[in-house]
């Protein structure tokens, strides 16, 4: 069994992203920069958002923090959306999700400008990855692709069961492991809440992406030898032995799946950094376009 070491990968590509900023420095031009959006105080997406700023300085990126009050309106956030739109000197930002119950989240996704779209959100850019053509992946199904690609994992063929359908997560990856090239070229199953007897299929796949958010959810007994194991789930679990209160749980038995998976992603340390390393990749990319490069 191999672990695919998202920690490890995403370091690389980090350091990948800080050659490129060293570059763009050398030739005395505007480093990228990265804004994002937090609505309230929720504390798994104020961790998350504190990550995605602690990776732009690290590699060496401008980035800004715009946080708005849980009782923000939705026209405040749009405001907000459209000062940033025009703001030349940012390349990319996200709205970092979930937003409060007030604030329509299809209206807000809509009004970011898909140039500066480094989430692959907007419906043109998710259009554009389903019909092949150039644009932003998600960040948590490119990092998934990523992780596969470097670590060689065979996609041609194989059928790959994806849990859950998700716009962020469960929906993109299976539809870019159906895609033709690499990572790709698989059968792909979509299940979710309303499929019956999901073990059936889950045996039968030789790739399991996991993006339910139910710990535990994925037993050794629903998996055949060998198969290998993304676990999208990223759930906290009380835990009073922790100096935090609580640990990270994914979707997977991984004590016991482990022993029969050819390859497995841990949590943490798996798919949660590498969505980070995308993140910042697209924003690099945003810049590009931003500046015809
Ligand atoms: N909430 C959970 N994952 C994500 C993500 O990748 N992007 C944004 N904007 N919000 C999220």
């Amino acid at each position: 069994m191999v672990i695919l070491d998202g920690k490890k990968v995403s370091n690389d590509i980090k350091n990948e992203i800080a050659v490129e900023v060293q570059k763009i420095k050398d030739k005395g031009e505007k480093v990228p920069h990265l804004a994002a959006i937090i609505v309230g105080n929720d504390g798994a997406s104020l961790t998350y958002v504190g990550s995605k700023v602690k990776a732009c300085e690290r590699v060496g990126f401008e980035s800004t923090l715009v946080q708005m009050s849980n009782t923000t309106s939705e026209i405040e956030l749009l405001e907000k959306i459209k000062e940033l739109n025009e703001n030349a000197d940012i390349d990319g930002f996200i709205v970092q999700l979930p937003l409060p119950p007030q604030i329509n989240e299809q209206k807000v996704l809509l009004a970011v400008n898909p140039d500066k779209d480094v989430d692959g959100f907007h419906p043109t850019n998710f259009g554009k990855m389903a019909l092949d053509m150039s644009t932003f992946i998600p960040a948590t199904p490119f990092g998934i692709l990523e992780l596969l690609d470097r670590y060689g994992v065979e996609t041609k063929g194989k059928h790959t069961v994806v849990i859950g359908r998700s716009h962020i997560v469960g929906r993109p990856m299976s539809i870019l492991m159906g895609r033709k090239g690499f990572p790709g070229n698989s059968t792909v199953t979509l299940t979710h809440s309303h499929t019956k007897n999901i073990t059936q299929i889950t045996s039968q796949a030789d790739i399991i992406i996991s993006a339910l958010g139910v710990p535990n959810f994925l037993k050794a007994e629903m998996i055949k030898d060998d198969a290998v194991i993304v676990d999208v789930g990223i759930t906290r679990v009380t835990d009073e032995t922790r100096p935090r209160g609580y640990k990270i749980v994914g979707d997977v038995d991984f004590a016991n799946v482990s022993k029969k998976a050819s390859y497995i992603t841990p949590v943490p340390g798996g798919v949660g950094p590498m969505t980070i390393a995308m993140l910042l990749k697209n924003t690099l990319l945003a810049r590009e376009r931003h500046n015809n490069i």
